[in-house]
């Protein structure tokens, strides 16, 4: 019997730029999924006879990266994420599902996160019709600060570059990570709108709006620009400076279209004990995240106005095998 973990994430700053060329940055949570595997005399997910259709991050692991020929599996997952909520719970799953698997069949092998992530990003690519970004994959299996970006970014280490062949033609990613300093009073709080964030309608809704508004596209290297100072701030352990770009960040994601009264509803409820909020992921519904030194008191403010609130340390530890 094995037992995996990989966590989930949140994106900091970048959200949608990065599909323009600009820098993302994102930060493991604690939470993630936990993936048990035992050899078995039958193929089984939850107790239920696994169906490989149904599930094709965990399939594609199995069958075309590890080429699995062994004994019957049992699976078992446990998720500590709400799913389509913009926190990498489907990245999370295949990154747990892949070390897993890695572990079973070589145990003799240390696991590599760079190749974890590849599986992971696979797998998602996979699944989305040959559309998906190695952030949460990376971010996942890596665990920390992650920084996605068309470019090397100054002040991080470059850690692998990625290259995906998508309907639209071929794209590359660089892949750092940045040194988070010791952050031992600040939490991060997500709050879950409760509505599912389709990933691939918001992206296709803001790519509608710069063609009709090509202005917008100041809107997109902005965030870019508030990119790079909130990571520099992270980096230098200016919280402050973080909250404030976060806010900032927020804004320029308003301007695209890509709140919603939900996540704006939970935002104010926040705001007095942040010291910056906005939404995280896709948008459109999903989750929004506060930077704050009160995680129970904003996780108050969450529920109060309706959402479902998850407190995290920023940058927990990345993908693992876990003692039996
Ligand atoms: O909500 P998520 O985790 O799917 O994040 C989406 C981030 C986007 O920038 C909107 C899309 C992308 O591919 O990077």
């Amino acid at each position: 019997m094995v037992t995996a973990f990989a966590p989930g994430k949140c994106i900091l700053f970048g959200e949608h730029a990065v599909v323009y060329g600009q820098p993302a940055v994102a930060v493991s949570i604690d939470a993630g999924v936990e993936v048990t595997i035992s050899e078995s005399n039958k193929w089984s997910l939850e107790g239920m006879p696994f169906e490989p259709s149904k599930h094709p991050h965990i399939s594609h692991i199995i069958n075309d990266i590890f080429q699995y020929s062994g004994s019957p599996l049992e699976i078992d997952v446990k998720s500590g994420l709400f799913s389509a909520a913009g926190l990498g719970s489907s990245a999370a799953l295949s990154n747990s599902m892949g070390a897993a698997l890695h572990h079973l069949t070589k145990p003799e092998e240390p696991l590599d996160l760079i190749s974890l992530a590849r599986i992971g990003h696979s797998a998602e690519a996979n699944a989305q019709k040959g559309r998906a970004s190695p952030t949460d994959t990376a971010t996942s299996a890596l665990g920390g600060c992650v920084v996605v970006s068309g470019e090397r970014v100054e002040g991080t280490e470059h850690i692998f570059d990625s290259t995906l062949e998508t309907p639209e033609g071929s794209r590359s990613w660089s892949i750092c990570r940045a040194a988070l300093p010791e952050l031992e009073d600040i939490w991060i709080v997500l709050g879950f709108t409760g509505i599912g964030s389709p990933t691939g309608k918001m992206v296709a809704g803001v790519s509608e709006l710069i063609e009709r508004e090509p202005q917008r596209m100041d809107d997109i290297r902005a965030i870019g620009e508030i990119t790079s100072s909130g990571l520099e701030s992270l980096s230098e352990g200016n919280m402050e400076g973080v909250g404030l770009a976060m806010n900032s960040c927020h804004e320029r994601l308003r301007n695209i279209g890509v709140s919603c009264p939900e996540i704006e509803g939970l935002i104010s409820a926040v705001q007095n004990h942040s010291l910056g909020a906005k939404l995280t992921g896709a948008g459109g519904g999903g989750c929004m995240v506060s930077l704050t030194r009160h995680p129970r008191r904003v996780a108050e403010c969450i529920e109060i106005a309706g959402g479902k609130p998850l407190i995290s340390k920023l940058g927990s530890g990345g993908a693992r095998i876990l003692p039996q």
